[in-house]
């Protein structure tokens, strides 16, 4: 299998004595779907943050398709960022003034509007995509965050929290739609959560206390998300 992250003896420290990664080793593979658990303030987003080249770590390495990017200037991390991840957040960074449609084209790179049109359709937003951010509901503005990433059809699709605000039946059309992309185009995606329920779409779950991996495990069957309970 081909390895897209490696993180070796990984560490993150704010202002001097906030340790909120410790040590961390890790491989994540192409094509994977992760799940990253653990209770709030454990370092999930961090993890996450310097995954994604958001954030530089203060000790260890970090590799994307084999190459070093943890000493890469914030310009070549910005390309990185550019051109091969989407990120679907909690709060959704929607640009209020735009339209849904103008939202999710602010994630196109070189594709035709056809395609556009496509993912419209494909994530049920066809009737939304002239309204505003303040006139959809929290379930269509995460579809908006989806559709604006798979735009530009990413290696990787980092998602933190993504269900956090959302009612059980809409979180979990959003992880049917992350596990489609996954299956049909081979997208690593990689999501942060607290909800343990999420566990069971993972290929591999890695679970997190205070700063460190306290446990890895991989799933032999991977369960549909239409299939979950939250509990
Ligand atoms: N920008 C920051 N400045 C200072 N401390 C931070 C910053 N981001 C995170 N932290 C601290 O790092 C720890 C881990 O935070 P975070 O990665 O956000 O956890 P999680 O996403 O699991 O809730 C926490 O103690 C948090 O307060
Ligand atoms: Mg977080």
């Amino acid at each position: 299998m081909n390895i897209i992250y490696q993180l070796k003896k990984v560490s993150k420290i704010y202002n001097q004595n906030n340790v909120a990664l410790q040590n961390v080793d890790l491989e994540i593979n192409t094509g994977e779907v992760i799940v990253i658990l653990g209770p709030s303030g454990s370092g999930k987003s961090t993890l996450l943050n310097i995954l994604s080249g958001l954030d530089l770590p203060t000790k260890g390495e970090v590799f994307y398709q084999n190459k070093r990017i943890d000493n890469q200037d914030e310009e070549q991390l910005a390309a990185y960022r550019y051109q091969d991840l989407g990120f679907v957040f909690q709060s959704y960074n929607l640009m209020s003034s735009l339209t849904a449609k103008e939202n999710i084209e602010l994630g196109k790179t070189h594709q035709n509007d056809c395609e556009l049109e496509q993912i419209i359709k494909k994530m049920g937003l066809l009737e939304h995509q002239h309204k505003y951010p303040y006139q959809l509901s929290g379930g269509q503005m995460q579809r908006v965050a989806i559709a604006r990433s798979l735009i530009k059809n990413p290696q990787v699709i980092f998602c933190d929290e993504p269900t956090g605000a959302l009612d059980e039946k809409i979180g979990k059309a959003i992880l049917e739609e992350l596990q489609k992309i996954n299956k049909e185009q081979n997208t690593t995606i990689i999501i942060v959560t607290h909800n343990p329920s999420i566990a069971k779409i993972g290929n591999k779950v890695i679970k997190m206390n205070s700063g460190e991996i306290i446990e890895t495990y991989q799933n032999k069957k991977t369960v549909e998300a239409s299939k979950l309970r939250w509990v």
